[in-house]
């Protein structure tokens, strides 16, 4: 999704806005353009579609250089990814705007300010609000004041940054729906969509709230809440001195992220569980009294937040609450009656995606009995508006392909349904004990599942001439199953399904054929027999089985089945350990198809719009 970089210094700010838009790549994006000016009112920009090295390569051939500016990446919403439809966006060659988000009512305010005489170059949503600045302003009139005016015209989500040639110096942002972030250096101040653009430049950051306004010059930040009031918004230190925007010694973050996650979900338990139990207070301070009061559990999520949804359903209802899981677009626009006594947990890893917010904002409206949300971004806005929270504690996750925020999140969603169940009488105190201890060692077997990475890697050669595969699983397997489907998807492009193996008979098995690749996740439990019955329907009808399976399962190779053998690991845990081959398997898969892992085509990391 769109990101925005904007900087006011005594120095050149183009090199930060340029390493700016480079770590807001992950977002999500498919053109970049930046604006800058100098003190002797002077304002150049340069937009290119493509890559932010392109842009870079432009802007030296430019020899751009200017003390205050607004950069941005764009993620097509309105109008083909153009050079012409890249911001920032002009109005007569003075006003300049980056726009992050959606504006609902652009058609209208487009044909007013045609009929005001403004002339339109783009076909983006984004220009009304250019030509919508420039309408409003009138000479000494603050641009403060006349961003304010602009925006209070403005229906749908945005984040802006706005500068003005006749305002040398100084910046305006606002954000209604969409995130923004001030950075705050010393005589400098800088805003972007998530701080991680900014770590380079400051460790000091404020995050805006729905209906900020800011203004920043070399010599201040003055923030405006929706009332126009000034106001302070409290100065974050912590949680960024870790900066996980570098790849390391991997070739891509995806593969980066895969091989943190024992480290990152160490990080997701540390201090919150003890030998044998899990501290209610690991999902706020509050959170013993307000979990005793819930019968029930909502959760809303989108993407692969929803697959760990899925899969923690199974936990609830192990532990004896009853849990329902459903994709946010979805619960958003249902009539919805709210259970007695229901929790209404959200799942996200950036803490933004719209659908997610505008669930819990609506759940919030229909009297669900608390919130919560488990997430890996501090100060997002899933985190400021819910009673509850567990930080998954991850670290940055760059690769769109989401890994270390999945897997984190089934360790905190475990942790909340054993907590849960304990608080509500249904887990008894040994069944807690066992369950701290599977997650004691869950790190470490985490650790040992990616040594599987050098048989996958021989496996990955016999799909990347494959149009399509097909995942099976039963039980926490069958979301699973889903997620790993999504993975191949997301960064290979093969065409990947997943079923609950048991409904392999009602449709899937017309599709088995020798060039139908089937993926099937087989650890020992209850379901392992029927498992088996379902690995028999697709061997004798010639489809090739590969299937990771519990060293202890019994199930050895044949012509058609290679079996990828895997430790016995604590039944409970098993969705964890089990998604490291899924993941590995796409990301081999997409190295031999030498797709662009990290910024797959048409992706977002974060989602910021309906
Ligand atoms: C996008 C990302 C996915 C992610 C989904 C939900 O589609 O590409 O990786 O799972 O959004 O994002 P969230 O930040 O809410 O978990």
């Amino acid at each position: 999704m769109c990101g925005i970089v904007a900087a006011v210094a005594q120095r050149n700010v183009v090199p930060i806005l340029l390493e700016g838009l480079k770590r807001l790549e992950y977002r999500g994006y498919d053109s970049a353009g930046l604006a800058v000016s100098t003190d002797d009112k002077e304002i150049k920009s340069v937009r290119k579609a493509g890559k932010v090295n392109h842009l870079t390569e432009q802007v030296k051939e430019d020899n751009l250089i200017g003390t205050t500016g607004i950069a941005h990446t764009r993620w097509a919403t309105h109008g083909q990814p153009t050079a012409e439809n890249a911001h920032p966006h002009c109005s007569g060659g003075t006003i300049m705007v980056v726009h992050n988000g959606i504006i609902e009512n652009h058609e209208v305010l487009r044909q007013k300010l045609i009929n005001a005489g403004y002339t339109f170059s783009s076909q983006t949503d984004t220009e009304v609000i250019a030509h919508l600045i420039a309408y409003y302003q009138k000479e000494n009139h603050p641009l403060s004041e006349v961003v304010k005016q602009a925006v209070t015209c403005l229906e749908g989500a945005y984040s802006i940054a706005v500068m003005d040639r006749l305002s040398p110096g100084k910046i305006i942002a606002a954000r209604s729906g969409s995130p923004l972030v001030l950075g705050v250096g010393i005589e400098e101040y800088f805003i972007a969509s998530d701080p991680l653009a900014l770590l380079p430049v400051t460790h000091q950051f404020q995050f805006l709230e729905e209906g900020d306004l800011v203004e920043i010059t070399t010599s201040q930040a003055t923030i405006y809440d929706q009332q126009g009031k000034q106001v302070q918004r409290p100065v974050a230190t912590d949680h960024f001195e870790f900066d996980s925007a570098e790849k390391g010694n991997f070739k891509h973050y995806m593969l980066k992220e895969i091989h943190e996650q024992p480290e990152a979900i160490n990080n997701t338990l540390e201090g919150r569980i003890t030998e044998n139990r899990i501290l209610p207070q690991s999902f706020g301070c509050d959170a013993e009294k307000l979990l005793k009061e819930i019968d029930t559990v909502q959760i809303v999520a989108c993407g692969t937040s929803y697959h760990s949804a899925m899969i923690a359903r199974y936990w609830f209802e192990t532990f004896g609450i009853a849990c329902q899981v459903e994709i946010a677009s979805e619960f958003r626009y249902r009539n919805i009656v709210v259970p007695k006594r229901c929790l209404f947990v959200t799942l996200s890893q950036s803490g933004e995606t719209a659908d997610t917010l505008s669930a819990l904002r609506l759940a919030k409206k229909l009297g669900y009995a608390s919130t919560l949300t488990i997430c890996n971004v501090h100060g997002s806005s899933l985190v400021r508006e819910s009673a509850m929270v567990c930080m998954t504690r991850a670290g940055a996750e760059i690769g769109v392909a989401s890994t270390k925020a999945f897997t984190t999140q089934l360790t905190a969603l475990l942790m909340l349904a054993t907590v849960t169940g304990r608080l509500n009488g249904t887990v008894d105190a040994k069944q807690e004990s066992t369950i701290a201890q599977a997650l004691h060692k869950l790190p470490g077997l985490v650790k040992s599942a990616l040594t599987l990475k050098n048989s996958i890697q021989h496996l990955a050669a016999d799909f990347s001439h494959k149009q399509h595969a097909l995942f099976l699983g039963r039980g926490t397997m069958y979301p699973l199953a889903l997620e790993g489907a999504l993975k191949l998807k997301e960064i290979s492009y093969i065409h990947a399904e997943a079923y609950a193996a048991g409904e392999l008979k009602h449709g899937p098995l017309a599709l088995i054929d020798v060039d139908m690749p089937v993926i099937v996740i087989a650890p020992k439990n209850a379901l392992l027999e029927k498992l088996k019955s379902n690995i028999e329907e697709v061997s004798a009808r010639g489809g090739q089985l590969y299937v990771f399976a519990d060293r202890s399962a019994n199930l050895t190779e044949t012509n058609c089945m290679k079996v990828i053998h895997m430790d016995t690991v604590p039944d409970i845990i098993t969705p964890m350990i089990c998604s490291v081959p899924l993941q590995l398997l796409a990301y081999e898969v997409a190295v031999i198809k030498g797709t662009d892992i990290d910024q797959p085509r048409n992706l977002a990391k974060s989602v910021t719009v309906e």
